[in-house]
């Protein structure tokens, strides 16, 4: 795992969008890229930044088929706080994807078991996620694989962890029980099998769980633990999520990165 510290959270940002552009530019046309996204504030830099950069000409969207990690339950395409209305007004509404390469699940759907099966044919048809950018609870989440949540899971409805609520409160006029109790997620599993994933994380909110995710052993208790065992797993992030790791692993990283 690449553990990679920028001094503040643009540089970060500016960063991932960097990589992840140069990603999608070099993939050929036969061929599509396949990006699994995030929702949530800490991938909004990158999101700015892949605006920017579309703007300007330099990236297109036309060869990029998108997978979302998650959805809450209960929430349409025109709730405000739906992952779907987030994405369309951070992103995809500034960019030139197709419409019909957007895949988001749906919170609403009758049936949520066959629509988690279905988001997981639809994954394997596009022949897997090529990059599976994310970010991370406070709690050391991965889209919504709460502690606990099977390292082998696969897209499945959970339940929302007391904590989760709180945290994504802001979102819901500061009220926790407002945020919905479940959402549909993708599984550690599935990105695990991701072939390569890039996860963003900054802030002082997030230290108590970057240090468990990098120093401690892989545990279910913090499911983004699991990137310890993915050959190609990149954690970006600001100094100030470095808050709670000893000096000697920022310095090993540091180093590393040097020679990188
Ligand atoms: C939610 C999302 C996660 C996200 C996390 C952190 O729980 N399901 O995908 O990483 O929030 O959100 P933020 O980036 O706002 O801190």
């Amino acid at each position: 795992m690449r553990l990679i510290i920028h001094p503040d959270y643009e540089k970060a940002s500016l960063w991932a969008a960097n990589y992840i552009a140069e990603k999608i530019i070099s993939q050929t046309r036969e061929k599509p890229f396949v990006l699994g996204l995030p929702t949530g504030s800490s991938p909004l830099g990158i999101y700015r930044e892949f605006v920017r950069m579309h703007k300007e000409g330099k990236l297109s969207f036309k060869n990029v088929r998108t997978f979302n990690m998650d959805e809450y339950s209960g929430l349409g395409a025109d709730h405000p706080q739906s992952y779907r209305f987030f994405m369309m007004q951070n992103l995809f509404n500034h960019i030139d994807i197709d419409r019909g390469n957007i895949h988001i699940l749906d919170g609403t759907a009758k049936d949520p078991h066959t629509e988690c099966r279905l988001y997981e044919e639809a994954i394997a048809k596009e022949g897997g996620i090529d990059l599976f950018l994310g970010g991370m609870g406070s709690d050391g989440h991965i889209a919504f694989n709460e502690p606990g949540s099977s390292l082998a899971s696969r897209t499945r409805i959970k339940t929302l962890t007391t904590e989760t609520r709180h945290s994504n409160a802001r979102f819901f006029d500061g009220d926790p029980d407002k945020v919905p109790g479940t959402a549909l997620t993708v599984g550690v599993g599935t990105v695990m099998d991701s072939r390569e994933v890039v996860i963003i994380v900054n802030g002082r909110s997030k230290a108590r769980a970057l240090k468990a995710v990098v120093e401690d052993g892989v545990n279910h208790m913090w499911t983004l633990s699991c990137l310890q065992m993915h050959p190609k797993a990149v954690i970006v992030c600001d100094e100030e999520a470095t808050e709670e790791l000893k000096v000697g692993t920022v310095k090993y990283f540091k180093d590393i990165e040097k020679v990188h």
